[in-house]
């Protein structure tokens, strides 16, 4: 198949078994359909097979049988796979693999070193790196910044040849709830203001109800799929379920005071409510 297509991501029967004696199936006949500019996360249990699968779309290993088409193009006949992963696909992992020795910015050039000139790849890493709010700490050490911190090093560092596909296997993972939440607004921003697609493997539900859509995988496969309303209908969702959403809709609201809303914000509330009403 050539040329573009609807899809960042296509797989087509991807499977790959590990083992000599006995076969593990990590991925068993995966079809997935990744579109460009979502924010697509993966769930499922410990050795459900999604490390596998990112490993797979990023032609970090090679499917024992199947294909994986990336920006149209098949993985397998991709003859210089390093320029393929510099140029289309940046990673983030939960041990974010910074170079210790290496200052943020020095970090995130690191991706453009030979793509780039040095001027460039200097300024470029600024620029990320004010992007994901790290202004101010262009010459720290890694080791002198927080978790959260270092993992926006990390995003920084995937954005750094402008991908249009960016991997991220649980990302969160080592971060507090606070810091994560953080973590995917600001992929979340990225991906508005860059359209850059996201695919995110993650243990943690509440990253997972932060994104557009969940793949669910078990034993190698895809079990489930959930698309997800943006964070706004799902707050919408549980208003209208809850008590004071159905006051609110029925006019039964006498306390305004303790509910510090105005009473234009509770007629607009209202409207929502009742146009979201299924
Ligand atoms: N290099 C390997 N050699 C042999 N088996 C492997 C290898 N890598 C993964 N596996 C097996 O494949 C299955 C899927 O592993 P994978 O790492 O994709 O799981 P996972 O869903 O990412 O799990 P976790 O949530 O623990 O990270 C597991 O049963 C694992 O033991
Ligand atoms: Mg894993």
């Amino acid at each position: 198949m050539n040329g573009k297509t609807d899809w960042l991501i296509e797989t087509k029967n991807l499977t790959k078994i590990y083992g000599d004696g006995v076969e593990i199936y990590a991925l068993n006949d995966v079809n997935i359909h990744v579109g460009r500019g979502e924010l697509l996360s993966i769930m499922g249990p410990s050795g459900s097979g999604k490390s596998t699968l990112l490993n797979m779309l990023g032609a970090l290993d090679i499917p024992t049988t199947g294909q994986v088409f990336v920006d149209g193009q098949d993985v397998a006949e991709i003859k210089n796979k390093d320029i393929f992963r510099a140029k289309t696909v940046g990673f983030v992992f939960q041990m974010h693999n910074l170079l210790p020795t290496m200052t943020a910015r020095e970090n995130v050039e690191i991706p453009m070193m030979g793509h780039a000139g040095a001027k460039e790849r200097h300024e470029r890493a600024k620029y990320l790196l004010e992007l994901v709010g790290l202004g101010d700490r262009l010459k720290h050490l890694p080791s002198q910044l927080s978790g959260g911190q270092r993992q926006r090093v990390a995003v920084a560092r995937a954005l750094a040849n402008n991908p249009p596909l960016v991997l991220a296997d649980e990302p969160t993972g080592n971060l507090d709830s606070a810091a994560g939440r953080a973590l995917i607004e600001l992929l979340h921003e990225l991906n508005h203001k860059q359209g850059t697609t996201f695919v995110i493997v993650t243990h943690d539900p509440a990253v997972a109800r932060q994104t557009n859509r969940v793949l669910v995988m078990a034993d190698g496969k895809i079990v489930r799929e959930d698309m997800i309303g943006s964070p706004i209908e799902e707050d919408l969702k549980m208003w209208q379920h809850s008590g004071l959403g159905r006051r609110i809709v029925n006019d039964e609201i006498d306390d305004l005071e303790n509910l510090n809303l105005s009473s234009k914000q509770v007629k607009t509330l209202k409207e929502v409510l009742q146009n979201n009403q299924h």
